[in-house]
């Protein structure tokens, strides 16, 4: 594909395909090009076009700072620890349901300020936000959507409830620093409030699990890796970066044409959605040297696993610490994982994420 056909349109799902690093970074940093108001039932920032978006991603900045987020990082270890810990004695963990699925959950949660005696019922609604269903048939898709719509509508009250409890006496939370967060006169409504922590639930929950489950599997795959990673934890963190290059949480990001666009001699029209595959771009030859090949210390790593441009991951901060931190706490107690005996992977029913059900070591 990267080679013979860069950009092409797939008649069956109606779409364009882009393929190469230089095109996709080209899609991704032309907002006017192509836009990302391609669902216009959602109204988050991830659909949102200049000049909207640039207000919204200013004022929610101000409460997810890259400074805010490393104060997390004792408390991250605590809970990484505390959820792998009751394991250790029997040498077996199942990865994704009892470390890198509850981990961003509670993490988020906490950030958010979800009271704790509230967490059982906030897991199960973030978790259906994401779920995927049970089989192909148009029942189980129907079930699906009347569930998530369900669950949207119960975050929706839950969140109100706690801007409003906020509003009459803030705490040392997202959401009370999103009720302060001001631009030259400017601030969030409640319901923009309500839908930004609707959106981190979204956008940070299930991408960070893959991402921990993706880089532990290359650990795996690869044993001498892991040995030489566990000698030398000073590589982890770019050892997360090449997971995101390498095996990245979300392969494919969505666009609109807002006007005709001619890419490698190909015709997008307007109107015509533009699908970037990162995951592809990330393994470019033309930018990668050895793109096959999983380099822990490779410099630079421009890699796309968290997009490109104005939409570029507010969460990065968040993921990368998450990842380093589960990584660094497994690597030291626990020696030689593996895959358990027998187990088959089962990818996630996506085309936008990559991923596996379960991950029992
Ligand atoms: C945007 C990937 C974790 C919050 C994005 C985009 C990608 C991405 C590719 C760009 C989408 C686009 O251009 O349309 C990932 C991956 C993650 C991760 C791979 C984990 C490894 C998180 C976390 C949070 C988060 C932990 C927050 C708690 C967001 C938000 C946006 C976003 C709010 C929208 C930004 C905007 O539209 O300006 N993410 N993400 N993400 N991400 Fe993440």
């Amino acid at each position: 594909l990267l080679e013979q056909t860069p950009v092409r349109y797939d008649e069956n799902r109606k779409c364009w395909d882009v393929f190469r690093y230089e095109d996709v970074q080209y899609v991704l940093k032309n907002p006017k090009l192509f836009s990302s108001q391609r669902n216009r039932s959602n109204q988050s920032l991830l659909y949102m076009d200049p000049p909207k978006h640039k207000q919204l991603r200013d004022l929610v900045n101000q409460a997810f700072t890259p400074k805010k987020i490393e104060q997390l990082a004792p408390h991250i270890r605590e809970i990484a620890e505390d959820l792998l810990d009751p394991h250790l004695a029997n040498g077996r963990i199942d990865l994704v349901h009892e470390l890198a699925g509850p981990l961003p959950v509670i993490v988020i949660a906490e950030l958010i300020g979800v009271p704790t005696t509230d967490r059982h019922t906030f897991k199960h609604l973030s978790d259906l936000l994401v779920k995927g269903a049970r089989d192909d048939s148009e029942e189980a898709f129907q079930e699906l959507m009347d569930e998530k719509a369900q669950a949207h509508e119960e975050l929706e009250q839950y969140f109100t409830n706690i801007v409003n409890e906020r509003r009459q006496a803030l705490q040392d939370d997202l959401v009370s620093l999103l009720i302060e967060a001001e631009i030259e006169g400017q601030k969030l409504s409640d319901l923009e409030i309500v839908r930004f922590c609707i959106l981190l639930l979204v956008a940070g929950n299930e991408t960070t699990t893959n991402l921990i489950t993706n880089a532990v599997r290359i650990l795996c795959e690869q044993p001498e890796l892991q040995q030489r990673i566990a000698g030398q934890p000073t590589l982890i963190p770019t050892t997360v970066e090449e997971t995101l290059r390498y095996y990245p949480p979300i392969v494919a990001i969505g666009r609109v044409a807002s006007e005709d666009v001619v890419l490698q001699g190909q015709t997008i029209q307007a109107g015509q959605q533009v699908i970037s595959w990162v995951g592809a771009a990330n393994r470019d030859e033309r930018k990668f040297a050895q793109s096959e090949q999983f380099v822990p210390d490779r410099k630079p790593n421009q890699h796309m696993g968290f997009g490109f441009g104005i939409h570029f991951c507010l969460g990065a901060p968040l993921a990368r610490l998450e990842g380093r931190i589960v990584l660094e706490t497994l690597l030291a107690k626990m020696r030689n994982m593996k895959l358990e005996a027998g187990a088959e992977l089962q990818p996630i029913q996506s085309a936008f994420v990559f991923g596996v059900r379960e991950y029992p070591l």
